[in-house]
């Protein structure tokens, strides 16, 4: 057994053997320790590849900071122990910087014109006539954050400085010693003098982190990234900037001792990484406007995975030499230039919370913005998904809020500038009423949403309660689609689906004549098509009990859920009266589904509009009740895809569903079976893929008939036997 002091003797062994050294002894160990751990610091932060554990990191810390204590005026101004803070001050002095940091010419043209215009531009500085070879460019990122100036002397991190006016900056040497990512020291040849430009900033997920500390500590959090990369440099005390996650990326030269230093920005670049400073890889030399563009592009689109925020790209001639030719022009280098991308983010006030309510009668609350270009569009209202949403970001109307858009995605307001909050802004309840029907709500709180339980009677639900009602797998209703619903809706015709049945010739005629849109005769409804559609009316009158349940649009309640309410229940008023207890007994039906079935029956609008559609003459024959529905298709999930030679994809699947098999749309690993026919396409490539059974129709109807037929499985005829005993 080893002793347990073994690792403690271990651990403290450094520190033991500082206080017996003396100094001659003292300063090659020094050296040796911080060398050690500026190289596993690079490692771990720099090329995230660790190689030694972090007790052995700490112990070697803890060795060092002991010598440092005791030989004070052998301390490195490159000592990895700066990195996790130092002396307090009082204020950030100021430093003048050698070279002006300038600032860049943005191209606001968002589209590729952008990047045609700075070529222009390029050109003609340069004299370069039309048949003159392209222009070589370095493509970049534009970092969103603060620019920076690190000094190096011999080698060694000696000061570093915001840009500030971009004459005179601040120092924050201290501050970004603590960041890890930046070298303290320099290895191999480089100048005597060398300052490195670059962004300081903070990736979006050490921003979230802080921002909930923040919240947590009761301290105030901050608006964005940038700002919090701000506040977290600009600390006097560098400990708390140390516990802040910051990160540097280079981009540019300050003053440098050897003007042979690189002949190319993209050298430069190259030269700058080898150094050991952190680059971002998306960059790219290119040649001529085109390359400039695709750039733009591709980085817009990698834009929304990138761990950090950017505002756009930087083009920058390649050639120094080419630089120096072009020069400046007022502050900015004729040069480089930025080409933005739209904001992604925009500080706006919420001017009110809305609710919007769903077809399944979810309330979705809306947050209505002051109107604000935000992502490339003009953005006024954003989804607040639910009431926990809401509170999650303690959103009140008439908060200031940051509002986010990126790439195609659904605006959200992502932040409340709580500080900003008028006096009086409420808190958000949500409405224990649906504010379109007055019928009651309830809360799920699994899904956490909040649903009204007016269901069709809601006319918010109701125009598409009415085009589910209509639909092909539903009650079937040809010609009875979306667009011709509203406009029955609205013109006061279809108050409930029992209406449908109610409508007559002159109805289709003249009001969809009346409404349709002029510009566009082919949209009028003829007496042909009237009388189409109400042919098709009256024939969806004679349905099926299970096509009447799966109309009706009760929440979670499919048509695979409808075939086995008809078959266990039989008959409408079973159904309607059956309590919790009796619906879980249903094949496939749980807690969650038998609780909104009984919530739908409850609801008396609900059964008063089922009333009006047995009233209409709405009817089904009877089903008998089947006590299961085993089959040898059974439970098995089906993909249909191309043309069956005989079934249409509608006759299959209704086979598939009544056998008791589930009908997919797409192919996944769950699938079973793919029922492929003539120019099936990438579901059937991907079933290949996947190695699913393929079969055709000739196989589908094989397995449909084994159902009842087949004698090969005794299981499959027992299962049948009551069914059938029950049917003839
Ligand atoms: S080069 C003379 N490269 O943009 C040009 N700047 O408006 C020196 N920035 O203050 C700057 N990413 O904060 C350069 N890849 C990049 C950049 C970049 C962001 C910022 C920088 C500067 C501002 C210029």
């Amino acid at each position: 057994m080893t002793e347990p002091t073994d690792d403690i003797e271990l651990d403290f062994s450094g520190e033991k053997q500082a206080a017996t050294m003396t100094a001659a002894q003292a300063a090659p160990r020094m050296r040796e320790l911080a060398d050690n751990l500026e190289r596993w610091n690079y490692e771990y932060y720099v090329l995230d590849r660790p190689s030694v554990p972090d007790a052995e990191y700490d112990r070697c810390f803890n060795e060092l900071a002991a010598l440092e204590a005791r030989f004070p005026e052998l301390k490195s101004p490159a000592s990895p122990t700066l990195r996790v803070g130092g002396a307090v001050r009082s204020d950030l002095s100021k430093v003048i910087h050698a070279r002006p940091m300038l600032s860049i010419h943005t191209e606001t043209d968002f589209s590729s014109e952008g990047a045609y215009a700075f070529d222009r531009r390029v050109r003609n500085e340069l004299g370069l006539s039309d048949d003159a070879p392209a222009v070589r460019y370095d493509c970049e990122m534009k970092f969103d954050g603060l620019a920076t100036n690190l000094r190096y002397e011999k080698g060694i991190l000696v000061q570093a400085a915001t840009r500030g006016d971009g004459t005179t900056g601040e120092d924050v040497t201290a501050n970004v010693r603590t960041i890890r990512t930046i070298p303290l020291r320099l290895e191999g040849d480089v100048p005597d003098v060398l300052e490195v430009r670059g962004e300081v900033i903070m990736h979006r997920e050490d921003f979230e982190a802080l921002n909930c500390r923040q919240s947590e500590e009761g301290q105030k959090t901050f608006v964005n990234p940038r700002n919090a990369a701000a506040g977290s440099l600009r600390q006097l005390d560098p400990a708390v900037t140390a516990r802040r996650t910051l990160h540097f990326y280079a981009y540019a030269l300050g003053e440098v001792s050897d003007p042979a230093f690189a002949l190319t920005q993209s050298g430069m670049l190259d030269r700058l990484e080898k150094l050991g400073f952190p680059v971002a890889k998306e960059r790219r030399t290119v040649e001529g406007p085109a390359g400039l563009a695709a750039f733009h592009d591709e980085i817009e689109a990698a834009r929304p995975s990138l761990p950090f925020d950017i505002d756009g790209v930087v083009y920058k001639v390649d050639s120094f030499a080419e630089q120096n030719e072009l020069g400046f022009i007022a502050r900015e280098p004729r040069w480089a230039c930025a080409h933005k991308y739209p904001p992604e983010e925009a500080l706006t006030v919420c001017e009110a919370i809305d609710i919007q309510v769903g077809r399944t009668g979810k309330l979705t609350p809306v947050a209505r913005l002051k109107p604000v270009f935000v992502g490339g569009v003009t953005v006024s209202n954003a989804t607040l998904h639910n009431e926990d949403h809401i509170s999650g970001l303690d959103l009140r109307a008439g908060d200031t809020v940051v509002v986010r858009r990126a790439g195609d995605v659904i605006p959200e307001v992502v932040r409340v500038l709580h500080e900003r909050r008028p006096e009086h802004a409420e808190p958000f309840v949500m409405p224990a009423v649906c504010p379109v029907c007055g019928s009651a709500t309830i809360r799920d709180e699994e899904e956490k949403d909040t649903r009204c339980t007016g269901g069709l009677f809601c006319p918010s639900q109701m125009k598409l309660s009415i085009v589910h009602f209509a639909s092909r797998r539903a009650m079937g209703i040809d010609g009875l689609g979306e667009k011709i619903v509203n406009m029955l809706v609205d013109e006061g015709l279809l108050k409930s689906p029992a209406d449908i049945f109610k409508l007559s010739h002159k109805d289709l005629t003249d009001v969809l004549n009346s409404t349709a849109d002029t510009e566009k005769p082919q949209k009028r409804m003829g007496p042909k098509a009237a009388q189409n559609l109400l042919d098709s009316i009256e024939k969806a009158r004679h349905t099926t009990f299970s096509r009447f349940i799966f109309a009706l649009g009760c929440r979670h309640v499919g048509e695979a859920t409808a075939l086995s309410l008809a078959q266990h229940f039989g008959t409408l008023s079973e159904l309607e009266n059956a309590d919790e207890e009796a619906l879980i007994q249903v094949e496939d039906v749980g807690g969650v589904i038998a609780q909104s079935i009984r919530a739908f029956f409850s609801e008396p609008h609900n059964r008063r509009v089922i009333e009006e559609l047995v009233a209409a003459g709405v009817e089904w024959p009877a089903v008998e009740p089947k006590t299961s529905s085993q089959s040898a298709v059974a439970g098995k999930t089906f993909v249909l895809t191309g043309t069956l030679p005989t079934l249409s994809r509608d006759q299959a699947k209704d086979m598939l569903i009544a056998a008791g098999a589930k009908v997919s749309g797409s192919v996944s690993r769950k699938t079973d079976f793919v029922v492929a026919g003539a120019e099936a396409g990438s579901k059937l490539e991907k079933a290949q893929t996947l190695g699913i059974t393929i079969i055709g129709e000739e196989e589908l109807r094989t397995m449909l008939a084994g159902e009842t037929a087949s004698a090969e499985s005794v299981s499959e005829n027992e299962a049948e036997a009551p069914a059938q005993g029950a049917l003839f």
